[in-house]
């Protein structure tokens, strides 16, 4: 496929701006800037463990995935009443317009705020008004995905989804976040066997620190149909064969990567591999208000990094967003006719 073979380079950075695309993984807490953690904490009263915003930012400094939970989860706590979490992710939507999102399906950590006493409706009501107000305000189209906490136990998960089902439409799927190593998918098979029974979708992060086992067992056990990060997928050649053979898509999340040292540069990243293997990769953000930059961001700085990612990929990591996402196929359809429609209009720009 090379049909954006003559494609100038100096556009590139005009093309990956423009194009309309899907977010798929964004943990809707890691959307949180410091400037609204301080603000939600004196709305609140509660009391950060940081001086003001400048030495929140300063303690950004990542060694690796826990070093971030830690900071990430304090963050989380100025989150108390409904208005909060509606403030936070309709940040996140104005940030995802400018970036052209036109859908995105958004992680949340329930359990995070109910063990601090938090109702399940408050965090439900919050996000689903901002989920409407989207929607209604900004044209974006977006879900919620429940993701449950992996280094707690098997029972705090089944509590977690217990407390959930009540809202059941409101949710199209569930995810597993937070400490991977040591903590394989096995240990949530019974969890997801659950969710699967109540017609939910299935991701997991998987291959991020942890190794490609967990990935071919978040397909095995839990039945996820896609795999967030999933990088590590190239320890495993028969893995990465099998990925491609069934066009499980990864979620990738390149200046994740980088802030948690999965790798020590972007021009280090195996983007360029999992691309040529044929892999359904889509580019994401994971957690932006910690990681540096929102999706165009990654987008702008991963290709400004790599040379060898060309318009095709661009136009095809779009397109391959649109097709990872859980939305009717009519949908995507529309959605790749817009992404043909803005590719052509920046092709005849001066
Ligand atoms: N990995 C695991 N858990 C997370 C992440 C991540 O990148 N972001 C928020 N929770
Ligand atoms: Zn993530």
């Amino acid at each position: 496929m090379d049909t954006l073979a003559d494609f100038p380079r100096q556009k590139l950075p005009a093309l990956l701006q423009a194009m309309p695309k899907a977010e798929l993984h964004v943990h809707i807490e890691g959307t949180l800037e410091p400037e609204l953690i301080f603000a939600l904490a004196r709305r609140n009263g509660v009391t950060l463990r940081y001086a003001d915003v400048q030495a929140l930012r300063a303690a950004y400094a990542f060694t690796d995935l826990q070093s971030f939970l830690d900071i990430y989860y304090a963050g989380a706590s100025v989150l108390l009443q409904e208005q909060d979490f509606f403030d936070m992710a309709m940040a996140y939507f104005r940030r995802a317009a400018v970036d052209r999102i036109v859908h995105a399906e958004l992680f949340f950590d329930p359990q995070t705020h109910t063990a601090r006493g938090v109702p399940m409706q408050t965090i439900m009501g919050g996000l689903v008004r901002a989920c409407t107000a989207a929607r209604s305000e900004l044209g974006i189209s977006s879900a919620l995905i429940l993701c449950f906490l992996r280094h707690l136990s098997e029972a705090d998960a089944f509590d977690a989804l217990e407390q959930a089902l009540p809202y059941r439409q409101h949710f199209i799927g569930v995810g597993l976040d937070s400490s991977e190593r040591g903590h394989p998918p096995d240990k949530f098979a019974r969890v997801f066997a659950q969710c699967r029974e109540h017609g939910l979708h299935i991701v997991a992060h998987a291959g991020e620190e942890g190794p490609a086992q967990y990935i071919r067992d978040a397909l095995d056990l839990l039945g996820a149909q896609r795999i967030d990060h999933g990088v590590r997928c190239v320890e495993d050649p028969e893995l990465v064969r099998r990925l491609a053979r069934e066009r499980i898509p990864l979620t990738v999340c390149p200046l994740s990567n980088v802030k948690l040292k999965v790798f020590d540069t972007l021009a280090e990243h195996n983007l360029p591999a999992l691309l040529d293997a044929g892999l359904c990769v889509t580019l994401n953000s994971d957690d932006p208000a910690y990681f540096g930059g929102y999706l165009n961001q990654n987008f702008l700085e991963t290709f400004a990094a790599l040379p060898q990612l060309t318009a095709d990929h661009a136009a095809q990591l779009a397109r391959n967003s649109f097709d990872a996402s859980f939305v009717a196929e009519a949908t995507k359809g529309r959605w790749r006719d817009e992404l043909a429609r803005v590719i052509a209009q920046v092709a005849k720009e001066p």
